[in-house]
Order: structure tokens, then sequence, then C-alpha cells
């Protein structure tokens, strides 16, 4: 595998000493997305809520400072990670408030209707599977419950060397297309126009499902 592979490798699944050198570089590059997601996610106090890819849990533990009344879930395809966010939050998940997993999101255990609130910063492109991944979501959301999908363009990305291989890069239709698909709602919101966005999804009442 060259360098730009095993660049690429580091943010689909970060591991090791690469994924902590990786993952520090995603915390320090990405804080405008970090400050929209948590905009877009208007946490009431007591909301449950997923991170999904959670990485090293760098965004958790900026949630939890600023919402410590709401609780906390994270499922994770690293067992590095789920290592690297469990010693960051080790405060919050000692007392409770904090329960990170192991798994993918394309087939969980959560109860349907679960979460309040669902959020995962630049993992789409590496899900198996982003219509299951997104029917999985819907699922184990509450009828009103959000999900915010933050993203680089498909036209930022492929700028980028080490996404030619194994990154899905989607166009934001796309992501808005499939949502609509699975029977969510979808609003864009541009975080930096051409670049990076927010999509949000949300569960509709009943009466509005397809
Ligand atoms: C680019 S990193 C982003 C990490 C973190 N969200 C952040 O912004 O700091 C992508 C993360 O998603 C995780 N991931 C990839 N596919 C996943 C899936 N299907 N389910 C759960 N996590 C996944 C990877 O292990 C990795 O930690």
């Amino acid at each position: 595998m060259g360098i730009t592979e095993r660049i690429g490798a580091q943010f689909r699944k970060p591991t090791g000493l690469g994924g902590a050198l990786s993952t520090f570089v995603m915390n320090t590059i990405n804080r405008k997305q970090y400050a929209a997601t948590e905009r877009e996610l208007s946490l009431m106090p007591g909301a449950r809520v997923l991170d999904v890819g959670y990485g090293n849990g760098f965004m958790l533990q900026r949630l939890i400072a600023h919402h410590g009344d709401c609780e906390y879930y994270g499922i994770e395809i690293s067992r590095d990670m789920l290592a690297a966010a469990s010693k960051r939050n080790e405060k919050a998940v000692s007392s409770g408030r904090l329960r990170l997993s192991f798994g993918d999101i394309v087939r969980t255990e959560f109860e349907d209707g679960f979460f309040d609130t669902v959020y995962t910063v630049n993992t789409v492109y590496f899900w198996d599977d982003l219509e299951a991944g997104l029917s999985e979501v819907k699922r184990i959301i509450k009828v009103g419950g959000v999900f915010v999908n933050t993203v680089y363009s498909r036209e930022w990305l492929d700028r980028l060397s080490y996404t030619k291989k194994g990154f899905a890069k989607y166009r934001l239709d796309e992501l808005q297309h499939v949502g609509e698909r699975c029977g969510l709602s979808v609003r864009i919101v541009p975080i930096a126009n051409g670049k990076s966005y927010c999509l949000v999804y949300v569960k509709e009442c009943k009466g509005r499902e397809r």
C-alpha cells in the first residue's frame, strides 16, 4: 500500500499510532464542522444523543462540556478509537453519562425510536451501504428526531489525493435523495460553500412518512 492509500485508510478506520495522528489532524482542521454540527443539533436538556463513528471522542467531549445534562452514546468500528474515546472521556464514561460501543451503524442493536438525536461527522464515505445506514438511523430515532450528517463535498474531496481509494464521495443531491427515499425530510446547511455542509434529516410524524 502506498503512502496516500495508508493515509486514506487511517481516515476510514483509524488504528495504532497512525490513527492517533490522523484523528489529531481531524480535530484540528474540522473545528468549523464540529461547531456547525453542534449548532444544528440544538440539544435540549435530557436528550438522548448518538455519535456515529466518534473517532477519538473529541466531539463527544465538546458536547458533554457544553450540554452536560444530555445522555450520550457512541458507535464505532475501530477498537482503537473505542479505547481512545473512552480514555478522553473517562469521567463521563465512569459516571454513566456516556456509553461507547463497538459496532457498525448499518446494523445496530438499539431499540426503535431510542434516540432524540443522532449525528455523524465525516463518516458516511466509509459506510458499506449508505441507504441501509440511513434506514437504520431512521429506525433508531424518535418521530420528530433529527440526524445531522456533516460532510465535505464530493468536489472538495476530489482535490485530495488520499481520497482516491476507499472513499465513497457523494454529491449533496445524492445524500438528499437517499434520505428522502428512506422517508426522512432533508435540509442542507452550508458550512463553507462548495466545501462543507451539514445535512439535517428529520423523521417526520407518521402521517408524513412514506
Ligand atoms: C474520518 S473519521 C471521523 C471521526 C470523528 N467523527 C471526527 O470527526 O473526529 C471516520 C470514523 O468513522 C468510523 N466509521 C467508519 N465507518 C463506520 C461505520 N459503518 N459505523 C461506525 N463507525 C464508522 C471510523 O472508524 C472513523 O473513526
